[in-house]
């Protein structure tokens, strides 16, 4: 199974997303073998996505982020327990929260277990090799910050260079993300060391994440 995960980051109006998921389902009736195709959009978008795109099996709904607070009086917080059933996955660690929010190795540990508490897959992000990354984590998204939005996609060498000082055992998902769009996809797709890939920019057109599939 290969995983495309597109993360809308904060982009998008409700209008925009309901397009977004028409064009898709447009071009994307048919089944996918072995493609798994996760949808991180904002917050408010999650049940719409998932209630317009219900008809493809292929794809299943990611959260951006979730709270390190279990439920309870956090305002403005989403907690696990209120992400369970909707989404499926859940982004956390990524290099722009670390950045902008000030999320820490604790915080980002605190997140992941909240959502492995809530039964939701957390997708962990590191920026290289040196992050920590908690021992129950399933999916680790590898995302240099010089590769996010620049253009400066990572060498398959250097991802396959990475995996292996992590040491990751069978079962763990290894996924790269970085620029990636529809001109470098098969190089990383046919490697059999990158189980999939992270997508920001290049999701945000539904034709574009379609032609993106039609690659793989
Ligand atoms: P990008 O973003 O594809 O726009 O480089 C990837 C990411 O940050 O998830």
């Amino acid at each position: 199974m290969k995983y495309i995960i597109a993360n809308w980051k904060a982009n998008k109006t409700a209008v925009q997303a309901v397009q977004w998921c028409d064009d898709f389902l447009k071009n994307n009736r048919a089944h996918l073998e072995k493609i798994e195709v996760i949808i991180c959009p904002s917050y408010p978008f999650l049940p719409l996505i998932k209630q317009k795109l219900a008809k493809l099996p292929f794809v299943k709904i990611g959260a951006q982020d979730v709270s390190f607070f279990s439920a309870g009086a956090y305002t403005g917080e989403v907690a696990a327990a209120t992400l369970s059933g909707l989404v499926d996955y859940v982004l956390v660690g990524h290099s722009e929260r670390r950045q902008y929010c000030a999320e820490t190795a604790h915080i980002v540990f605190q997140k992941t277990a909240r959502a492995i508490e809530a039964h939701i897959q957390p997708i962990f992000c590191i920026r290289d090799a040196g992050d920590l990354i908690p021992s129950r984590v399933r999916f680790i998204a590898y995302e240099p910050v010089d590769a996010i939005g620049t253009g400066q996609n990572e060498t398959i060498e250097k991802i396959i260079a990475v995996k292996k000082t992590l040491r990751l055992d069978q079962k763990t998902r290894f996924i790269y993300g970085g620029s990636v769009n529809e001109a470098n996809i098969s190089d990383y797709m046919t490697c059999a060391d990158i189980d999939g890939l992270l997508v920001g920019s290049a999701s945000l057109d539904a034709h574009h994440l379609t032609r993106i599939l039609q690659r793989i």
